[in-house]
Order: C-alpha cells, then structure tokens, then sequence
C-alpha cells in the first residue's frame, strides 16, 4: 500500500484535529469526508487538501478508501464501525466505543474476526502529563497505592448535543470516559466500584458522581466528576500517592513527581507543546497508520475498548442502585 487512502465520517470539532495531523503524515492520503451537513463535509475537504466532500459512509466506501475515522457523535459509533469491519476496512473510531456494553460487544467480536485493525481513540493514554504517569509507575518508581481523580466539565452546552443523553449516551461517555478508560491504562483492572450519582442542574440525567474503585493491583481510588463546574482550572487531575512519594497533574499541562522524603520535586511543564501533540492525537494517530502499514499493535483495541464500557456500566449501576457492583459479574 503505498498511502493510506482515509474517508473521515463526521466533519465536526474533532474530525478537524485528525484532519490537521493527518494533512501531514505523508504515509496518508484523505480521499473523502462525509457529513449530513453538505456545508461542514465542504469546508474539512477543503481542509484536507484534495478530498472529495460526500454525503454518507457509503460514498467514502466508493472513494475506496483503506481506512474509514468515524467521528459522529457518540451514539453513531457503532453501526458505521460495524459496517467497516465487515468490509474488512480499518477504522479508527473516536470514543466512547459504543454508549451500551451491547454495542461494544458487537464492536469486539467483530473485529475478532474481520481482517482490519480497530482502534479507539483514547488520546489521553498518549498525553504528555500522563505518560509520564504510566512511565514512573512500569518502571516501579511509584507504586500507586492511592490514587485522587478528578475530571470536570464546564458545561453541557458546546456542542449543542452533549445535553442530550440520547446522543451522548449519558454523561460518563462525555469527558468523564477519558479518565475512566485511564484509570484501567494505569492501575489495571477494576475488581469492585462503589458510586453515588445525583442529578442536580442536568434535566434528563445524573451530573454529579462520587465513586470508589478498588483494583485487582490493590490500588484504591476515589473519583469524583461533575457535568456543569464551569471549566474552572483545574477541572483534570489525577494524584497518586507511593511510597512517601505524590505525583499530580494539572489539567495536560503539568505532572510533579516529589519521589521522597528531603527530595526536590519534579516538574515536567508541557505548557509550550502544540495541543494536538501535548492531548496525544498526534500519537495515537501515528500509531494507528503505523498499524495498518506494519501490522505493529494498534493502540486501544477492541477488547480493551470494550473492558472501559464494562466499568463505565458499573459506575452507572452503582449509582442507579446505591449497591457496590463487583466486575466480576459482567466477565465473560
Ligand atoms: N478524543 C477527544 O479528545 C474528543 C474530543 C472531542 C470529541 N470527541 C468525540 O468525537 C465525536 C465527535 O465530537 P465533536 O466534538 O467533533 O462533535 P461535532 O458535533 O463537532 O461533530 C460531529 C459531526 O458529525 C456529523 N454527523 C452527525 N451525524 C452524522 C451521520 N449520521 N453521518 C455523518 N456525519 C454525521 C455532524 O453534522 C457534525 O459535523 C464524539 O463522539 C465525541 O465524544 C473526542
């Protein structure tokens, strides 16, 4: 393959970072986006540098495409990811995987059999802050006994859709699944969630979550996220307490490592890094043609997908039933 001809479906805020990254990839040709809305598929194509501007996902089938980013919003997840799979088409979808652990079940044994790679775009796994998180917890130099996550969203307002759970899915699958996928990427699996939800300015939903993880590694964590704080600073971080030891970032900007007792601390400032680096979407997109062209491993794939659903579920039966859910039960 000498390129990697991509259609992009959904020409919306995120479609254009992964357009913007993958306009330089040499290795990429974008053939095609498609949009319900002819103006908005218009202007990314034009964005793409020689892509055609289509109608729907069958239109980017017939640009021949290898390589298919679906990035609707996020209850149109599953039945394009599906349709690529089936043709043996790789595709990258945008998270969440699917907004039901049926549709992540469908999604996952899928890609068990199709030809093509499937990959989730969990970009935090690949942002700087966090990282430097996964790096000094592998390499031992933390042991994350405790851990302190917060992940805030301003408002339910931008875009328009994400106050309506019948296209989000549900708050979690909004910001809060980012963290929630993250905290398996660093801790491992979850054995036992305990959650309080309350809905309080959302009018069709829970938008207030208090919950405790415990681990498989041993590691415990509390979590706590709210729909409507106002994009105070900072509305993300993520503490983790050793061995006399913290680390804690700010936002994506900043990780500190104090690592003992009369050390100096560490701080890494990521302030000065183009977003679309800093977030993680250059690498998780490098990663994913990576993939396709050397068979290397993708990134987040469809059964580690599926396993962040799994929690995510549990966290919302926890705070429907005010039981503490154990994992176990939707092992399978
Ligand atoms: N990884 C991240 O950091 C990140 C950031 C933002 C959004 N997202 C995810 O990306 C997805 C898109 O979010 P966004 O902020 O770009 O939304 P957006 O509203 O800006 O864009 C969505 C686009 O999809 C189009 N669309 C809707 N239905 C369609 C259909 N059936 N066929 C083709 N196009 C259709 C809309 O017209 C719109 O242009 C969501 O699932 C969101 O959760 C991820």
């Amino acid at each position: 393959m000498a390129q990697v001809k991509v259609g992009i479906l959904g020409a919306g805020g995120i479609a254009k970072v992964h357009t913007g990254i993958l306009r330089r990839d040499d290795r990429v040709q974008i053939v095609g986006v498609a949009d319900i809305s002819a103006d908005r598929a218009h202007a990314l194509a034009g964005e793409a540098g020689g892509a055609r501007p289509v109608g729907s996902l069958e239109e980017l089938f017939d640009l021949g495409v290898d390589a298919v980013y679906v990035t609707t919003p996020n209850t149109l997840h599953v039945e394009p990811v599906l349709a690529c799979l089936q043709r043996n088409i790789h595709v990258f979808s945008e998270k969440p995987m699917s907004t039901s652990l049926e549709g992540a079940r469908q999604i996952r044994d899928a890609a068990k059999v199709s030809k093509a790679i499937y990959n989730l775009g969990m970009n935090r796994r690949y942002a700087s802050v966090y990282k430097r998180l996964k790096e000094l917890i592998a390499s031992s130099e933390l042991t994350p006994y405790l851990a302190h996550i917060k992940m805030n969203r301003g408002e339910l307002l931008q875009p328009e859709w994400t106050a309506n759970p019948q296209v989000t899915g549900g708050f979690l699958y909004e910001t809060p699944f980012h963290l929630i996928d993250l905290c398996r990427y660093l801790f491992g699996e979850v054995e036992s969630v305990y959650c309080q939800g309350r809905q309080n300015l959302s009018a069709a939903e829970l938008d207030t979550f208090a919950f405790v993880l415990s681990f498989t590694s041993g590691t415990i964590a509390n979590f706590v996220t709210y729909a409507h704080a106002g994009w105070s600073f900072p509305f993300e971080s993520v503490e983790v307490y050793g061995k006399y030891a913290t680390a804690a970032t700010q936002e994506l900007e900043k990780v500190m490592y104090a690592p003992g007792l009369k050390q100096a601390a560490q701080l890494h400032d990521f302030f000065q890094v183009p977003i679309e680096e800093k977030w993680g979407y250059v690498e998780e997109d490098r990663l994913f043609i990576d993939a396709i062209l050397y068979g290397s491993k993708p990134p987040v794939s469809a059964e580690d997908g599926y396993r962040s659903i799994q929690l995510l579920e549990a966290v919302y039966e926890s705070a429907r039933t005010g039981e503490k859910i154990e994992l176990f039960k939707y092992a399978e």
